[in-house]
């Protein structure tokens, strides 16, 4: 009698619906020098209510990125690869039109200069009002005095006169919140703020950070937040992503803050002054990010990556590695933890997230 065979299945992945989801995102500036692979492969997933971290340093492709998603991105720029689904709909195949739309009405984006993104002709008021009545069919008179509310709950001070300003006549943190006040006004799903508060003083920063997390509490709003400080990922923000030269090396809960496996991320993390402590010199990742140009099909850490060398890995310059799951909710791209024909990966990270070195 022949036996029945049960074949194993990969079990499917957990459904999660996702607000946004990018897949394998390649955006290319196609410059007089060369191609310029700003982002380059890269997938992340949000979900609905969630603040998500993007970090990374200068020019590895954060902003390229938001700009793809809300496909912004400006020549010689243009998305050549990847599928970018936001709320299960296939946005890079929307029209123009339809996408104007979802950006006005689904998608904002706070910028990091928000005198830029105000018209310098208009009062903050008028401009907070024009979107009300644009977004939520308000008459002018009730628009006006809807925009007044927000500018109150944003914590302008006298917000009926101030409300009259033009933008040249407020500060910077004035500005980052009359944004967020029109953010307010816009009611997205989706909320994208590149370094929000890079240039504002720390008192302001941390409140204009307080705004953006209610925001994102009490109207369910996803965020994604662009940021170099570490520091103010851990306070705010659900999942991480840490982006090196155009793509994703490692992806986590924010708690993996405590167990970092990526030695980049390692790096990113060792540099962050801790507040009381003195630290002259802080550890800092030796060497440059790689040009965008020309990019070997190899780790792209591995030129500064001292953990390749201690663990004596020739397929890191060789290959480069997936960022794999290698513990519930985190994602990690490194040779250290995963295997390939000839190399055994040295890492292993047991269930109880613990890293441990492999006896062969
Ligand atoms: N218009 C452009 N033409 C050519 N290259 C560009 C253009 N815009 C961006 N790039 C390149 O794309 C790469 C990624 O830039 P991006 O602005 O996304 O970096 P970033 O991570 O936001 O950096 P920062 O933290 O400094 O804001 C950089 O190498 C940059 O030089
Ligand atoms: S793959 Fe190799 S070079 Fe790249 S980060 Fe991991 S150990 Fe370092
Ligand atoms: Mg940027």
């Amino acid at each position: 009698m022949a036996s029945s065979i049960t074949i194993p299945q990969d079990k499917p992945e957990k459904a999660v619906n996702h607000l946004l989801d990018v897949q394998g995102l390649k955006t290319y500036f196609f410059t007089d020098e060369g191609i310029v692979k700003a982002v380059d492969g890269l997938d992340l997933k949000v979900r609905r209510g969630e603040i998500f971290g993007l970090v990374g340093e200068s020019g590895c492709g954060k902003t390229v990125t938001a700009l793809s998603i809300l496909r912004l991105i400006p020549k010689p720029g243009r998305i050549v690869e990847g599928e970018i689904f936001f709320d299960n709909q296939a946005i890079l195949k929307l029209s123009d039109r339809e996408m104007r739309q979802l950006r006005g009405n689904r998608i904002s984006m706070i910028f990091q200069e928000p005198l830029m993104s105000l018209n310098p002709v208009f009062t903050i008021g008028s401009q907070v009002a024009e979107v009300l009545q644009l977004h939520q069919g308000l008459d002018k008179e009730t628009a006006w005095e809807q925009a007044i509310n927000l500018l109150d709950q944003v914590e302008i001070p006298d917000p009926s006169d101030k409300a009259r300003s033009y933008p040249h006549e407020i500060s910077g943190g004035q500005a980052q919140r009359v944004m967020i006040a029109t953010a307010l006004a816009l009611d997205p799903q989706l909320l994208i703020t590149d370094e929000p508060t890079t240039a504002l003083d720390v008192t302001i920063q941390a409140q204009i950070l307080d705004l953006i997390r209610e925001l994102s509490r009490d109207r369910n709003t996803s965020v994604i937040l662009i940021t170099h400080d570490l520091g103010v990922v851990a306070e705010m923000c659900h999942r991480v992503a840490v982006m090196y030269a155009g793509r994703i090396v490692e992806e986590a809960d924010v708690g993996f803050f405590d167990r970092p496996m990526h030695p980049y991320t390692q790096g990113l993390i060792a540099s962050i002054p801790i507040p009381g402590e003195v630290k002259n010199r802080l550890p800092t990742i030796q060497g440059n990010v790689p040009d965008l140009m020309g990019m070997p099909d190899q780790c792209r850490f591995a030129e500064r990556c001292e953990a390749r060398t201690d663990y004596n890995l020739n397929i890191c310059t060789e290959i480069e590695p997936d960022l794999r799951q290698i513990h519930p909710n985190h994602a990690v791209r490194c040779w250290l933890f995963q295997s390939h024909e000839d190399h055994q990966a040295p890492l292993i990270v047991t269930e109880a997230g613990v890293i441990k070195r492999v006896v062969s």
